[in-house]
């Protein structure tokens, strides 16, 4: 440094012209590493759903199977598993309204109808999308008790801001004395 200091303008020059070099060419590893990421995000995780991949006819949905209307709803197995089964339509969500248990792990099952549809459970980590031909899986678990707002949070048309459920966390005690083996919980919206 002090030599080339000593030397004058020209090295001094040629020192600024290489360090130039050398950020330019950072600069150009950060842009070519922030598009590989936007292609690799793109065409990876735009074509896929966000669990693992488990599909569903969409054209027999409603007739037979796990998202029949009599099935959809919170149900304990026999295990003591809290399962949430929903499905998503232009515009609105069944069950409207949800139960579960506070301080329990909760399992979603949900798919579409239609379109993508998805939603997010107040300020918790329950965030899916909602695909059809394909089920979305998430186990979490509501720290308390209380009624959070569950929006659709994809663009679906005309009519989506409008579409919302609500949830219900219940102390589990309370949960546990309304769950009835075989049968789905639900509740009203207010
Ligand atoms: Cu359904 Cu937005």
């Amino acid at each position: 440094m002090s030599t080339a200091a000593a030397a004058g303008e020209p090295d001094s020059h040629a020192t600024a012209i290489a360090a130039e070099r050398r950020w330019a060419w950072v600069v150009i590893a950060i842009m070519a590493l922030l598009v590989a990421m936007m292609i690799f995000t793109g065409l990876h995780w735009s074509a896929m759903p966000p669990s693992r991949v488990e599909t569903v006819d969409v054209k027999t949905l409603h007739l037979k199977g796990e998202f029949v209307e009599s099935n959809l709803g919170t149900s304990v197995g026999a295990d003591g598993k809290v399962t949430v089964r929903l499905i998503a339509q232009q515009y609105s969500f069944q069950p409207q309204c949800i139960v579960v248990p506070a301080g329990v792990p909760v399992t979603f099952r949900g798919t579409s109808t239609d379109t993508i549809h998805g939603f997010v459970v107040g300020r918790t980590n329950a965030n899916t999308m909602l695909i059809p031909a394909f089920v979305s899986t998430f186990t979490t678990t509501f720290p308390k008790p209380g009624e959070q707002l569950m929006p659709c949070h994809e663009y679906c048309g005309t009519g989506h801001e409008a579409m919302w459920a609500r949830v219900q966390v219940l102390p589990a005690e309370e949960f546990m004395a309304k769950a009835k083996p075989g049968e789905r919980l639900s509740c009203v919206p207010r």
